[in-house]
């Protein structure tokens, strides 16, 4: 921006708290100006920075189809248009209160309950995570945050709050799993830094691991954040994505297991929404969920500045009623699990690792075998071969603030299978490439620990031959390291 139009506009305006310039909407850019078509555009780059679940959108298409007065946009739905339009009340309808109450129990196996009347509405999981912050922080105050850790938690935490996250640092010795204390470490830290902090912020299931919190985590976490006095915000955007055992505990569940001398319930706050459990970011759905009653009234009246359409309500409310429907749609989450053993496995037959998960849209990719060096200039150099070359958006690990260079997140539900198919031809066909002798290709197989045979591998050989797959000799997936 020109300095001249810096000095005409606010600070929050003109600072860079977006986090545009980062490789993580990079990578969206690149996909944006040459995206894959399987018939119109069959070289271009495949999308696989998206966390989106597109498996289950017909359910919903049908579902919409078989009742047209849910819309009121419609011959069936029209005389009920004059209310809802006029509808503009910050609490919401009740009946869609009760629905995403409803449906937040049944995401959660049925084991909680939630009140209606604490449901509050903003604009997406984006908006409620800035709406519980303001509500909990001033300017420079500070939440702990488990890294890696999703991108945009930067600016939608950061940027117009003025609050600051201190990133928890995890690394693959325990499976990146967040401990009390290691929470423990970075809280005194900040207080002998003169940081006030505020809280923890946990994603659970956690975006980009697509892992979940044990209950012992979560309860030593509750516990922990009750001795401190500070606030515990669990964003459970992707609760019903989880597709294996073991199942989700959610915080609210661990409420009910804690007495008052551990565990006090006015630090609590969840924060939800159906951009992903339901597959509609677009409807713009979020929600603060807290067990605080002061949070929910102060965050009901800072609502006004990102409420959910009321026509959006009225359809959801009908949608999130039916219970067969809603029934149908969990149990389709199971779809996810089968998607993501395709993807694993296909990269396992080909000696690349991904952590152990069982939720999310996403898994987290293992390729620190194939840089050139342990840093994150080489994480990078290998991710603009990836995008370039291979022609897939996949999101560095160095944007999730991971302290380990080489991992990958890997989204996976926002194709069709035949997508998936190409997306795993062609890294077939880049690894296979990489090196032209056979006495170098069983070297870099070697250093994979790659199980199979070349023989026995299943996919297409023709990719290989194609000339839109250009592996440069100076990839560093040519040079895996041992
Ligand atoms: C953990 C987490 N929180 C919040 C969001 C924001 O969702 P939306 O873009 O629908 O507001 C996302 C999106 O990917 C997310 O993964």
């Amino acid at each position: 921006m020109e300095n001249k139009s810096k000095q005409l506009l606010s600070k929050i305006a003109t600072n860079d708290g977006h986090g545009e310039n980062s490789p993580y909407f990079d990578g969206w850019k690149a996909y944006d100006r040459d995206p894959f078509h399987p018939s119109q555009n069959p070289n271009g780059v495949i999308q696989m920075g998206l966390a989106e679940n597109q498996l289950s959108s017909d359910l919903i298409e049908d579902w919409v189809r078989s009742n047209p007065e849910a819309s009121i946009c419609t011959l069936e739905g029209v005389g009920k248009f004059k209310d809802v339009a006029n509808f503009q009340d910050y609490h919401g309808l009740l009946e869609f209160r009760h629905a995403v109450a409803k449906f937040m129990s049944r995401g959660r196996g049925g084991k909680v309950t939630f009140d209606p009347d604490r449901v509050v509405m903003s604009g997406g999981p984006t908006g409620a995570n800035e709406l519980i912050v303001f509500c909990l922080a001033n300017p420079g105050d500070a939440f702990l945050l488990p890294s890696p850790y999703y991108p945009a938690n930067d600016r939608d935490l950061q940027w117009r709050t003025g609050a600051q996250i201190i990133p928890v640092h995890c690394n693959s010795s325990n499976g990146f799993k967040i401990t009390r204390e290691a929470l423990e470490r970075s809280y005194a830290q900040a207080q002998e830094s003169n940081i006030n902090v505020k809280g923890v912020l946990l994603t659970n299931p956690s975006n980009p691991l697509g892992t979940i919190l044990d209950r012992d985590t979560l309860k030593s976490i509750v516990s922990f954040v009750t001795d401190n006095n500070i606030h515990l915000v669990i964003d459970e955007i992707y609760a019903a994505t989880v597709f294996a055992a073991p199942e989700f505990v959610s915080v609210s569940e661990i409420l009910q297991e804690m007495d008052d001398t551990t565990c006090n319930p006015d630090l609590i706050h969840i924060v939800y929404s159906l951009s992903k459990d339901l597959g509609m970011p677009g409807f713009r759905v979020g929600i603060v969920y807290s067990f605080n009653d002061d949070v929910v009234s102060c965050a009901r009246k800072m609502s006004s500045f990102g409420l959910v359409s009321t026509q959006t309500q009225h359809l959801l409310a009908a949608m999130l009623s039916d219970d067969v429907f809603v029934e149908r749609f969990l149990a389709e989450s199971r779809s996810l699990g089968r998607r993501h053993g395709v993807f694993t496995k296909g990269l396992e037959e080909l000696g690349i690792g991904c952590l152990k998960s069982n939720a999310g849209l996403y898994f987290w990719m293992d390729l620190r075998k194939l840089l050139e060096e342990e840093t994150f200039e080489a994480e990078m150099v290998l991710w603009k071969v990836i995008i370039n070359e291979v022609k897939l958006n996949v999101s560095p690990g160095s944007s999730f603030h991971c302290v380990e260079p080489g991992w990958f997140r890997v989204c996976f539900a926002n194709m069709d299978d035949e997508t998936v198919h190409v997306a795993l031809k062609r890294i077939r066909a880049f690894v296979r490439k990489k090196e032209v002798g056979p006495v170098k290709r069983k070297r870099f197989m070697d250093n994979l620990n790659l199980r199979l045979s070349f023989s026995s591998l299943r996919y297409d050989e023709s990719v290989m031959l194609s000339p839109h797959i250009m592996v440069s000799p100076h990839s560093p997936l040519v040079r895996a390291r041992t």
